[in-house]
């Protein structure tokens, strides 16, 4: 396979994002990418993607010193004091800022890691090695590293952009079907938001990894070089989230994965927009739930905690003064940032 690459262009400095088959290729993208020579790197992963992708990484990047720092599996450990962790072990190694710390895992990972390297010494350099599907098309693109607090996740964070995101396709064999699922959710959002072309092949497939993978790093790239900071457009990407994340509230987290969640709230802000009259393609509920039902994702909402939901959705934090700002859809590959007043958030509920 001939290596892809999309070059992002960061406020920081450019990040270059190469889609190949395997790690064979990274020994020397690495040193192109970074701006000091490369004399050792701290890689940090997870003891579920270890065991399957560690030796093949250090056999890649052979004889680079590396120092790995094996971190426990799950959303519940990217904590503060996970963070803390993670910068301690970048100062015992006596990390300098030319040192750079590769991300080796799902959007967990490299959140973390991201903002272990955002913060330690002040930042030093970032590489994400993704290898789940939701980190190759969403987490690893776009420079949003960050831990979760009590209050919420991704409360604590940092935007800091990576110089280099290496995106093997191999990895994804290992990855169970619920997260190659719930990757898929991410997939539908960014081509709904961004690839009405990649929205309707999604459909009639057959689609090859690399091909999805780097139309959705594309919509990102456009969407992240057009506004880093999510003052606006970024806001896109949140797209079948507000409804989602009040799913996920109201099931308890973990019950619904992220991405499912995602999928169900497309379609529900979708069916919105229509009735609304906002969305000039009536059809695109239909559409959404065609795909999502094609690549084997949920239509059809889980019996929930209602309270919890209405509750969750009121409480959103796009929740802008009053009002309640949520993307939606005008047509496939087009949405807008509306502003829902009460009684409109009343209609989402029930949506
Ligand atoms: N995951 C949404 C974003 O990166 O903005």
């Amino acid at each position: 396979m001939t290596a892809r690459v999309t070059n992002i262009p960061h406020a920081q400095h450019a990040c270059r994002v190469v889609i190949d088959e395997d790690f064979a290729g990274l020994a020397d993208a690495l040193p192109q990418a970074l701006p000091h020579p490369v004399r050792r790197a701290v890689v940090v992963t997870d003891d579920n993607v270890a065991p399957a992708w560690i030796d093949p990484l250090k056999q890649a990047l052979d004889p680079l010193p590396l120092e790995v720092v094996v971190r426990p599996a799950g959303e519940v450990h990217k904590t503060v004091d996970a963070w803390r962790d993670l910068v301690d072990c970048l100062l015992d190694f006596g990390v300098d800022r030319q040192t750079p710390v590769i991300g080796l895992g799902g959007g967990v990972t490299t959140d973390l890691a991201g903002f272990a390297a955002a913060t330690a010494l002040r930042g030093v350099p970032l590489v994400h090695v993704p290898t789940s599907l939701l980190g190759m098309v969403d987490a690893s693109i776009g420079g949003k590293t960050g831990v979760n607090h009590p209050r919420g996740k991704n409360l604590i964070g940092a935007f800091y952009a990576p110089r280099l995101v290496w995106i093997a396709s191999t990895t994804l064999s290992t990855l169970p079907d619920v997260e190659v699922r719930a990757g898929l959710g991410e997939v539908v959002k960014t081509a709904a938001v961004g690839d009405p072309e990649l929205l309707e092949a999604l459909t009639t497939g057959p689609l090859d990894w690399p091909t999805i993978i780097e139309r959705c790093v594309q919509v990102k790239g456009r969407i992240v070089t057009e506004d880093e900071h999510e003052a606006g457009t970024r806001m896109l990407l949140n797209a079948g989230h507000t409804i989602g994340h009040a799913l996920e509230t109201a099931l308890g987290h973990g019950t619904l994965a992220h991405g499912l969640a995602v999928g169900l709230g497309l379609i529900a802000e979708a069916q919105f927009a229509v009735r609304e009259g906002w969305c000039d393609d009536p059809t695109l509920p239909d559409q959404l739930q065609s795909t999502l039902a094609h690549l084997g994702l949920p239509i059809v909402r889980p019996a929930m905690n209602f309270d919890v939901f209405k509750a969750a959705l009121r409480a959103d934090k796009k929740r802008a003064g009053a009002s309640l700002r949520v993307p939606l859809p005008t047509r496939a590959g087009l949405y807008r940032v509306r502003s829902l007043n009460p009684d409109q958030v009343e209609r989402l509920v029930h949506a």
